[in-house]
């Protein structure tokens, strides 16, 4: 048996969600990885094999809008060939069981939603769509789709998602910080913690007395300050988190 399924969950945290009416979650790449989709920081995490400078920026894609195309159609295949894991479906779980909630991502996977997450903020973008670079119109990609033009101003479409150097949506983040600042429960869950503002996202909901959780394989900057930790795969620990608050 591993660490992870001897582990007991602290009465704690058992508590402090139990009486939750207001829950919050901010998701990274670890809860997608039992999903079979690469994470960013990992040992073959994507950032070791992919410059991001060549193709997650504004600049890349004016340099070489074919090979930045290239590149998401490649990580959007992945992404269809995957299903959702038994950590989505928990958080789909805590949703239908608490009085409030809300799911902030930054995964671009879409696979929350698939999985039946209703109060989704998606706030890095999604890989299943385009946006227009002119008039921000957006659309649903099919496999088909190339590289293509807007059809309301002509302008060049690109992958709907942020890229270093942009700014997130202010109606998304402001939605965002709200959450977090009025979260009794506040789950942080398969992230690094190292980019901004999603790793402030804990910060605000603990500054504003929220109960702070993190789950995730590694330590992060997060760990030592999150009012609980929960090491192991988010697979695992949030079906038992699950089983154990609504048993
Ligand atoms: P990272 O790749 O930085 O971090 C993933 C975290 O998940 C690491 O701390 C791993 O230890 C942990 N992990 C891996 N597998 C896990 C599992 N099965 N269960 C639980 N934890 C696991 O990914 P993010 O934090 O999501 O931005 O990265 C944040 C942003 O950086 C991404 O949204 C992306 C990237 O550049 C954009 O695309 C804008
Ligand atoms: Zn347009």
């Amino acid at each position: 048996m591993s660490a992870d399924q001897t582990d007991r969950i602290p009465d704690e945290v058992i508590k402090r969600l139990q009486d939750a009416s207001r829950v919050a979650v901010l998701t990274g790449a670890g809860v997608s990885a039992e999903s079979g989709i690469p994470t960013f920081r990992g040992e073959d995490g994507i950032w070791k094999n992919y410059r991001a400078e060549e193709l997650a920026t504004p600049g890349a894609f004016q340099r070489d809008p074919d090979l930045v195309w290239e590149w998401y159609h490649w990580r959007r295949d992945i992404v269809s060939a995957a299903s959702p894991n038994a950590a989505h479906r928990a958080l789909v779980r805590i949703e239908e069981m608490a009085p409030a909630f809300v799911l902030i991502t930054q995964n671009v996977d879409g696979l929350h939603l698939e999985a039946g997450s209703r109060e989704v903020l998606e706030i890095h973008g999604n890989l299943r769509r385009a946006r227009c670079s002119g008039c921000d119109d957006t659309v649903h990609l099919t496999d088909e789709d190339g590289l293509i033009e807007c059809g309301k101003c002509g302008f060049p479409m690109r992958p709907d998602v942020i890229w270093f150097g942009e700014e997130l949506a202010p109606d998304i983040l402001e939605r965002s910080f709200a959450a977090a600042a009025n979260a009794d429960f506040f789950l942080v869950a398969g992230t690094s913690s190292v980019v901004q503002p999603a790793s402030s996202l804990a910060w605000i909901a603990g500054q504003n007395n929220g109960f702070v959780l993190e789950v995730n394989l590694d330590p992060t900057p997060l760990t030592g300050h999150a009012d609980a930790a929960l090491p192991g795969k988010a697979g695992d620990v949030l079906p038992r988190l699950v089983e154990e608050v609504w048993k």
